[in-house]
């Protein structure tokens, strides 16, 4: 198979930007040819080009699920950036007394870890009832692996200890060096397959939304339109949650910044 060709990167870059909003730099050509690779040859495609053509066919839906699959970058891990649960600790105390569910969306929750991190600090302050957490992401992937809850140990340095021997089973024998997490804190998050770049379904207000680590691949009306349309399901009151290598600086919302990385609505 040939390397990609700059029409053929032309052609996945305008893919993946129509599919998802995201925004592929030329610096990003050779992890576009990587990754493809192996699905062209298990398809036994020549070119590039003969896969964006079956991607842009309109005849391929699954196909076009599986490309946004491999394009999508899912790195991720429990309890990345502290200082957001150290929140979610203060606000769930907050909510303990009122009678309605706190609610939490992980709104580009990639394989789960950041839904099951918001769970267990819910979990500890607030105890089986009254909080609900929702995930969803545009990769079906990444979705069906956070439904496993199922990780390597090596994802979860920065859980507290008293939360792993609480909410996981450390693996043995052939599963030595993954956690499972445990299954009555995996049924209390729901998650789904939802496109931040198209209309929202309907999921109810929010007490706090994580939009962490996936607006550095929008570009900026990309952004201003996500951010926009996710903050539609935030209560007034209620909190949203970015990465620390993100801003909102070029964008005007309804949000307000409290801190480094943390908005409120007004
Ligand atoms: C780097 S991960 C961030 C995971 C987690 N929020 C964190 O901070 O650790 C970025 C995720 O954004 C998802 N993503 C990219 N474009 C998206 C879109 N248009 N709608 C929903 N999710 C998207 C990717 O599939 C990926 O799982």
């Amino acid at each position: 198979m040939s390397t990609i060709t700059d029409a053929e990167f032309g052609r996945f870059q305008r893919f993946i930007y129509d599919a998802a909003g995201i925004t592929l730099t030329p610096a990003k050509k050779a992890m576009v040819s990587g990754r493809l690779s192996k699905r062209l040859r298990e398809l036994q495609l020549d070119t590039f080009m003969d896969y964006v053509e079956l991607l842009d066919s309109g005849k391929a839906a699954r196909e076009v699920q599986f490309a946004v699959d491999l394009l999508t970058t899912n790195e991720t891990y429990f309890f990345r950036e502290p200082k957001h649960f150290d929140l979610l600790r203060r606000l769930a105390d907050e909510a303990a007394a009122r009678p309605q569910a706190f609610r939490v969306w992980s709104a580009a929750c990639s394989t789960g870890e950041e839904c099951y991190s918001i769970a267990m600090v819910l979990a500890d302050r607030l105890g089986d009832s009254n909080w609900e957490v929702v995930g969803s992401d545009i990769s079906a992937r990444v979705v069906q692996r956070a439904r496993f809850g199922h990780y390597p140990l090596s994802r979860a340095q920065h859980m507290p200890v008293p939360y792993m021997k609480r909410f996981c089973l450390k693996g043995t024998g052939e599963q030595q060096g993954t956690l499972l997490v445990d299954r009555e804190l995996r049924k209390r998050v729901n998650f789904s397959l939802v496109n931040l770049n198209t209309d929202l379904p309907r999921m109810g207000l929010f007490d706090v939304i994580f939009l962490r680590n996936v607006m550095i691949y929008f570009n900026g009306d990309t952004k201003r339109q996500v951010v926009a349309r996710v903050l539609t399901m935030l209560r007034p009151g209620g909190y949203f949650c970015i990465g620390h290598s993100e801003s909102l600086h070029d964008i005007n919302t309804s949000v307000e910044q409290v801190a480094p990385s943390i908005y409120r609505k007004g």
